[in-house]
């Protein structure tokens, strides 16, 4: 029987080994190629050191001098002393994929829908040319897709938890005019050749020990429907969990039924909208993502997660650093213009 184990580097580069009972995390990972800093092997000069971010793990031998018990209650743990007790589990490298002779992986596939779902954004739909060549990602993750008749690549968050029946979903907005934004306009065909670069990118949903705020500028929507989907596959998710969703006008409002479902199919899920711009029939909230964000849901200790345009990102942090809530934890991913 074989768990697995997603390894995610400093710069954002992820890969999934399989990871036998009883093996080591370190020996696991080079069986796939990837070579891990190592030196001892004896749990002792810490080169091999990583967080789990997610998962049950079974940690042979730690040296007193190598983490301190801070470290180790924080997550730290050893890869060569590491065997895994869960069939899923995550760990973070503090190096860039390169010290460890990992390349990016380059997955062909074809536009099979192209649908636009408000009035600034569209749903891309991939299916794989390969439906057997693995492509795994974490939730939050996103891929380089190279824009078709171009040589032009643009980064997008997947919308979906999984590869579903060989077929990836990204939540695009669409700009007046740019690259990717006037192909899918102008001149996406479905059965269009594609290719995508991925996985990529360290914002991705960590193990849920306590509430969640999910904080969504536009189309950072779309790392959450990955997360959310996530969630909804797991079961059993207790943490009650806020997504506040801003955009600029209400017709950029997108995949709303899909956000009604999760308030169903999730225990204690609910959202938000707010427009900053909203025309004279609007009936819901105005202003900015920030006055969405409910005080005393923040008293208690959350994990807070960001994904939008970088001002959405900056107003959002600031107001966390400067307010009166409970302890945190942030991660972000800021959608910066290539
Ligand atoms: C890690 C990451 C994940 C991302 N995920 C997503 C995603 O899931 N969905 C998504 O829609 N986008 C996402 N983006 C942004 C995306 O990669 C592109 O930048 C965006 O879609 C614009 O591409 P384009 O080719 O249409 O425009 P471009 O040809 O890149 O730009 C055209 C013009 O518009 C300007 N511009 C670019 N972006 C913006 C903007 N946001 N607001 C105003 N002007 C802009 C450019 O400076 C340029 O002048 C992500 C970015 C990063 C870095
Ligand atoms: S390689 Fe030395 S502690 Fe793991």
């Amino acid at each position: 029987m074989h768990n697995t184990a997603a390894i995610v580097f400093r710069d954002g580069i992820t890969r999934f080994v399989k990871v036998g009972a009883n093996e080591l995390l370190m020996d696991a990972a080079q069986r796939h190629g990837v070579n891990l800093p190592v030196d001892c092997r004896e749990g002792v000069c810490g080169t091999c050191r990583c967080v789990r971010e997610s998962g049950d793990v079974d940690v042979e031998y730690i040296d007193d001098e190598t983490l301190t018990e801070e470290e180790v209650a924080d997550g730290h743990v050893l890869a060569c002393q590491t065997r895994l007790l869960s069939t899923q589990a995550s760990f973070y490298f503090d190096v860039d994929s390169s010290v460890c002779s990992v390349a990016t992986e380059v997955h062909n596939g074809k536009v099979s829908e192209v649908k636009q779902v408000s009035d600034a954004a569209a749903i891309l739909e991939i299916t794989l040319d390969d439906p057997l060549q693995a492509l795994q990602y974490l939730p939050g993750q996103y891929a380089r897709i190279e824009v078709p008749g171009t040589s032009a690549w643009r980064a997008y968050s997947f919308a979906t938890a999984t590869v579903k029946d060989g077929k990836l979903r990204f939540l695009i907005r669409l700009l007046p005019s740019g690259v990717m934004s006037d192909y899918l306009r102008k001149s996406a065909v479905v059965g269009d050749a594609i290719s995508l670069e991925a996985p990529l990118g360290a914002f991705y949903l960590r193990e849920v020990q306590r509430p969640l705020l999910m904080v969504a500028g536009g189309t950072g929507l779309s790392a959450f429907l990955g997360m959310l989907d996530q969630l909804e596959n797991q079961g059993g998710m207790e943490q009650p969990i806020r997504l506040c969703y801003g955009v600029t006008q209400e017709t950029d409002l997108s995949e709303l039924d899909r956000l009604e479902a999760f308030t169903h199919s999730l225990s204690d899920f609910a959202y938000e909208t707010i427009v900053m711009n909203p025309g004279d029939g609007w009936q819901g909230r105005k202003g900015v993502v920030c006055d969405l964000f409910s005080p005393d849901f923040l008293a208690q200790p959350f994990d807070a997660y960001l994904c939008g345009p970088p001002p959405m990102i900056e107003a959002s942090k600031q107001w966390l650093e400067t307010s009166d809530v409970g302890e945190y934890r942030l991660f972000f991913e800021k959608f910066i213009s290539s």
